[in-house]
């Protein structure tokens, strides 16, 4: 499908430190605009980026019909710039589609919007290792209706933020607090689509592990409350008897594209990896005999992030002395080396656009 351009007359300044980006906090000049109505997705564009004239009657706004994804735009050495498995990020767009009740759309022109857009932005993609052009393809109901019945109109859009890393401390080892009044997802909810509300409703949980004197909550599944699911936004790793360990998807844990690539690249490694159902209990036990090595979560976020201790009720665990782990290091290392163009690239997920 041919993607119309309208390119800015007023392109902003760009931002001149790259280590005081933050995350998410400034935008590019262009953002990426697809409209489906009556039956269609149409009109794929880049425009400058801009507010978003809307009415206050817009379905989203009332009821969250909205699914997003989380995806990322690398420097390489040599002035260009990589994607990273956009058509898996896009893939699973459309199964968040399907369970949030919008239409799903053609995967290739997804990709191809996104890499017009990368390409008029290209000098906003940051040249530091760490920081990248953060993008954000979203879906969102359009209907001006307040009827809780799916719309009949729809617009996805692509913004780009260059960012640098999601925690302010870097690769600094994060600490984890499990929750274990609030629930992310349910057996049959919307857990494994990426859709607002399921972050709108961790809002909560997240300020309780704060003002404890956490980073991030730990996720228990919603059923039991035994089972660990994730860790903030991101997938969560354990190292137990040398054996990398994650919890199975379940339906009620977001499918990450990066807990996929670590997967793959441990065994890449060597290293022994179980997807299974993980008791609470029996990690603390681990931890208690010594043998819960290391852990990390995964998110295109969240990268590789170390975790260094973990509490729960008014116990507090160390990890790892709590400090960053020799699998995290190396899978922080060979993942970040394909992403930013550095190292062989053996399962082709590079997609260059520049
Ligand atoms: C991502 O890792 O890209 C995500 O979408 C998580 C987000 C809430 C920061």
């Amino acid at each position: 499908m041919a993607i119309q351009k309208t390119l800015t007359t007023a392109p902003k300044p760009k931002p001149t430190d790259e280590s005081k980006l933050g995350f998410g906090k400034i935008y590019s000049d262009h953002m990426f605009k697809w409209n489906y109505s009556e039956g269609a997705w149409h009109d794929p564009r880049i425009e400058p980026f801009g507010p978003m004239l809307v009415s206050p009657a817009m379905s989203v706004l009332h009821y969250g019909q909205e699914i997003f994804e989380g995806m990322k735009a690398y420097r390489r050495k040599d002035g260009g710039v990589n994607l990273f498995r956009p058509f898996n990020n896009f893939e699973r767009l459309n199964r968040s589609a399907e369970r949030m009740c919008i239409p799903n759309f053609p995967v290739e022109t997804a990709v191809e919007g996104i890499a017009e857009l990368v390409k008029a932005d290209k000098d906003w993609v940051p040249g530091t290792k760490g920081a990248s052009l953060y993008l954000r393809p979203n879906i969102i109901a359009t209907d001006e209706k307040l009827g809780v019945t799916t719309s009949q109109t729809y617009l996805f859009y692509i913004i780009g933020s260059p960012s640098g890393p999601y925690y302010a401390n870097g690769l600094a080892p994060t600490s984890i607090y499990v929750e274990d009044e609030y629930v992310r997802a349910v057996r049959g909810g919307t857990g494994a689509a990426k859709t607002a509300g399921n972050y709108a409703g961790s809002i909560l949980a997240g300020e309780k592990a704060h003002k404890a004197g956490y980073d991030q909550v730990l996720w228990l599944d919603g059923v039991e409350m035994r089972y660990i699911e994730e860790v903030g936004s991101s997938n969560i790793f354990f190292m137990i008897d040398d054996v990398l360990v994650t919890p199975k998807l379940n339906g009620s844990i977001l499918s990450g594209i990066t807990r996929d690539s670590t997967i793959q690249l441990a065994k890449d490694m060597g290293i022994k990896v179980e997807e299974k159902h993980i008791l609470l209990e029996e990690l603390i036990e681990a931890q208690e005999k010594g043998r819960l090595q290391e852990s990390f979560a995964t998110g295109t976020a969240a990268v590789i992030s170390p975790v260094g201790k973990l509490g729960y009720r008014d116990k507090e665990y160390l990890i790892n002395g709590g400090k960053m782990g020799e699998v995290a290091s190396r899978m922080y290392d060979t993942l970040t080396g394909i992403q930013y163009g550095e190292i062989e690239d053996p399962h082709g997920w590079v997609y260059q656009v520049v």
